[in-house]
């Protein structure tokens, strides 16, 4: 047995015996490990509460309330049209988990945290967001059993059938306040300017072309996704005055054939909301679409980004389950994936908030 499971082991063995829990909360040397431990098995069981917290302050727009300075609790309470009692109760809890905090003469302030959600429409609109997947979390079980179709699935929609969709309207709004921390992380790990044509598949409404056409002035751009939601990116890129630029395409990338000659395929958070399967098609899809030489960008979290084990694990597992099984994947399982579809020279570039999007290229044969 490696030592560290052994040192695991006993160390399970220690911690599962309650006489000795009860002497390492009295013995002054331990006390400490002790009180770690059960501050941090509280915010497992307490975590949700938080994430109440953080929603009922997103709701009454607290966050920009407070951004100009410190305010008192009545004044919060008739900014969130709250009771003083429940205005009280919320300052206080949002100011224990640092997303407030208190200043001298009862007012309360943005903390680390708060301040931190200011001005962040992307992060507003997945709080907001939570709402759904809380709802299908009710019953862990039955997600993981896959017992009844959730709140998600209902959302997202296209995991049943190529070519349907859910809400395209309302996840495409989500995708689009979301995309700009995204494609920040992309541009710091990527120079897009090298290429000439760039072909977003999945691409939504149009919001990564949109940031590319500001740092790629000379890149054409194409965008294939669902019928609807190519209905909106021709109308969203009308509006941004890319209509000239910019190339929609409908249809569906595990049935048709993607528009040939780009010598950049960008997968911006694609790849993970589908099963391995599905994930095979795309790839092989842009393979066959991409020019000779050209280069593929995949971006998305991935499950063994440093640090981010929970995000991966825990968050996207139950997450992309409750949308329709795909999962965030290992990049080493995603440079297999890009090898069998044939691919090569792939390079993992981890971004510098991993949490967000980590970056991996590959480059097509030139034969
Ligand atoms: C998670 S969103 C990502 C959108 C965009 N790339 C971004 O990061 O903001 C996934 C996108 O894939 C599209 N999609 C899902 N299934 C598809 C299919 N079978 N064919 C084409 N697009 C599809 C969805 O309509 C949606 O726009």
């Amino acid at each position: 047995m490696p030592w560290s499971d052994a040192v695991g082991d006993l160390r399970n063995r220690l911690v599962a015996d309650p006489e000795f829990r009860k002497s390492a909360k009295a013995f002054a040397p331990t006390r400490g490990a002790a009180r770690e431990n059960a501050r941090a098995l509280f915010d497992l069981m307490a975590g949700f509460v938080y994430t109440q917290t953080v929603l009922a302050c997103t709701q009454i727009d607290l966050f920009s309330f407070l951004k100009d300075g410190p305010r008192t609790i009545p004044e919060v309470a008739g900014h969130g049209d709250l009771p003083l009692d429940g205005a009280t109760r919320l300052v206080r809890a949002a100011a224990s988990i640092a997303l407030l905090e208190p200043r001298h003469g009862g007012r309360y302030a943005l903390g680390r945290l708060g301040a931190a959600l200011v001005d962040e429409p992307g992060l507003a609109a997945m709080i907001e967001h939570h709402r759904l997947f809380y709802e299908d979390l009710m019953d862990p079980l039955a997600l993981l059993r896959c017992e009844r179709k959730g709140r998600l699935a209902e959302f997202w929609g296209y995991g049943e059938e190529s070519g349907h969709a859910g809400r395209p309207d309302a996840y495409s709004q989500l995708m689009a306040d979301t995309l700009p921390m995204v494609a920040e992380e992309v541009f710091a790990a990527c120079d897009l300017s090298r290429y000439s044509k760039l072909l977003d598949v999945g691409g939504g409404e149009g919001a990564f072309l949109c940031e590319v056409a500001a740092v790629a002035p000379a890149l054409e751009l194409e965008l294939f996704d669902l019928p609807p939601v190519a209905e909106r990116a021709r109308a969203k890129l009308k509006e941004k005055g890319l209509d000239a630029r910019a190339q929609v395409h409908g249809g569906s990338f595990l049935t048709d054939s993607l528009p040939q000659g780009a010598d950049l395929i960008s997968l911006v958070r694609i790849i993970h909301d589908h099963t391995d399967e599905d994930a095979k098609t795309i790839l092989s899809a842009c393979r066959k679409a991409i020019r000779p030489g050209g280069t593929l960008l995949l971006a998305e979290p991935m499950a063994d980004a440093p640090g981010a084990a929970p995000m991966g694990d825990a968050y996207f597992g139950f997450y992309l389950l409750a949308m329709g099984g795909g999962r965030a994947r290992p990049a080493e399982r995603l440079t297999e994936m890009l090898h069998e579809a044939g691919f090569e020279g792939v390079r993992v570039r981890r971004s510098r908030i991993p949490l967000i999007t980590d970056v991996i290229t590959a480059r097509a044969h030139s034969s």
